[in-house]
């Protein structure tokens, strides 16, 4: 796919609803008691792995689009499935839903695409043996084999800062007997799952580094509605901050300071983004965003932001292309163990595009100059939304545009992003 040069952004969007909730919220109705309904669901393909594994676990899902019922199967309720659990590319899926296998009796296999399979999973399979249950990788990747049963409650320190490991451990807390499972996360990761958890009435508290879950006799069914992904908003920011003139106001965005170290980072920068009409939507916090175009300097990005924009970071590097000055990511480590090993792959991304980038074991270092890239070269998005992304935004703010290969892994997070994004394009 050819992207050309664009000559700003403008008008008012909205993005899909958070990936990670969508997949928390379907993956916890189907434990629920009775029907949950979801609202504002994001549908794409990583979502769509969420209610087809459910579906494999014997519980029953209506999908309609962005409203979603899951019929709940119950706490210990879901179904040794005949086939394998076919995760492909969501490694939330994997993740989260081993911590609720681990506590329900029979043998699952979980599968994926070949990204997932080279994925790192001995990180949920360590916690969820010394919980009790019965758990191999291949190779320390998929498939991975679950023999569920009885579980005991743990306290655990997380070797990465990883919210995927701290959920899997979370979710499994609800189901040990005999007290409370506590993961111990020396910098703070997205807490989507416990505020799911509060909003459906589960009791779990935060006390400096400990987060801690009782278990539970039963889940309630819910209602939950969900607000944009802010890593679905955040190419478009991109875009409106490095395209002179541009003007884009993006609604109703979840806000949750977790995941929004983009902005603060951009900010530094320079950026010209408004936060506005702030609201709370089902325990999360949610804004409007406007974005006008900015011109930005270079920043350090310390290791302590990073689980902040870990999904930014490939956007982040775009950005410091483009901004005065030498920039700097370390401790960002965790790229490696994404999609893609993401800082490989946004190295020859922004080379691609004419960036000057080094990279580095942990992170990498960028010279920006403010003005656009020369383009005209492809980036290859090796299966990876969000390299997909990056090129895209990257051909806008070039010269020469760009040819972007393999466009459609979008799909994972973002089916419409072309569509959308061609709306506010003025050319
Ligand atoms: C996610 C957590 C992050 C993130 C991923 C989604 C989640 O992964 O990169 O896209 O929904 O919990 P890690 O927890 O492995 O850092």
């Amino acid at each position: 796919m050819k992207v050309e040069p664009a000559a700003s952004v403008e008008g008012a969007i909205a993005v899909p609803g958070v990936k990670g909730i969508s997949q928390r919220a379907v993956l916890l109705g189907a434990v629920a008691d009775g029907e949950s309904e979801i609202r504002g669901f994001g549908p794409a393909a990583d979502t769509e792995t969420a209610i087809s594994v459910v579906r494999q676990l014997g519980v029953e899902v209506e999908n309609g689009g962005e409203t979603v019922r899951v019929r709940g199967a119950g706490l210990r309720g879901l179904r040794e499935p005949e086939e394998p659990l076919d995760c492909g590319n969501a490694g939330t899926v994997l993740r989260l839903v081993s911590g609720i296998l681990a506590g329900q009796e029979g043998r699952f296999v979980l599968t994926g695409d070949e990204s997932l399979s080279r994925r790192p999973h001995e990180r949920i399979a360590e916690p969820l043996r010394r919980m009790g249950a019965r758990v191999e990788t291949t190779n320390g990747g998929a498939p991975v084999l679950i023999e569920g049963g009885k579980l005991s409650p743990i306290r655990y320190e997380l070797p990465v800062a990883s919210a995927q490991v701290k959920s899997a451990v979370l979710l499994a807390g609800l189901l040990a007997d005999g007290g409370p499972t506590t993961v111990v996360e020396r910098v703070p990761t997205r807490d989507h799952t416990e505020r799911l958890f509060r909003e459906i009435g589960v009791r779990v508290t935060r006390r400096a580094a400990d987060v801690r879950v009782e278990p539970v006799e039963q889940l309630p069914a819910f209602e939950v509605v969900i607000a944009g992904d802010f890593s679905a908003a955040a190419p478009f920011i991109v875009a409106a901050t490095l395209l002179h003139g541009s003007e884009l106001l993006v609604r109703g965005v979840n806000v949750n300071p977790l995941r929004t170290g983009l902005l603060v980072v951009l900010e530094r920068m320079g950026a010209n983004i408004a936060i506005f009409d702030r609201r709370t939507v089902s325990g999360e916090p949610v804004a409007d965003l406007e974005v006008r175009s900015a011109s930005l300097v270079a920043t350090a990005v310390r290791p302590g932001e990073v689980p902040a924009l870990i999904d930014e970071l490939p956007l982040f590097a775009l950005a410091a292309s483009m901004a005065r000055g030498e920039s700097v990511v370390r401790g960002a480590r965790e790229l490696r163990a994404k999609e893609t090993d993401r800082i490989e792959t946004v190295t020859s991304a922004l080379r691609a595009l004419g960036g000057r980038i080094t990279p580095g074991d942990d992170g990498f270092r960028v010279r920006g100059v403010p003005t656009r890239l020369k383009g005209g070269g492809a980036v290859s998005a090796r299966g990876d939304h969000r390299i997909a992304m990056l090129g895209a935004i990257g051909g806008l703010v070039s010269r020469e545009g760009v040819t972007i290969e393999g466009a459609e892994s979008v799909t994972v997070s973002f089916p419409e992003f072309f569509d959308l994004l061609d709306s506010v394009t003025q050319r």
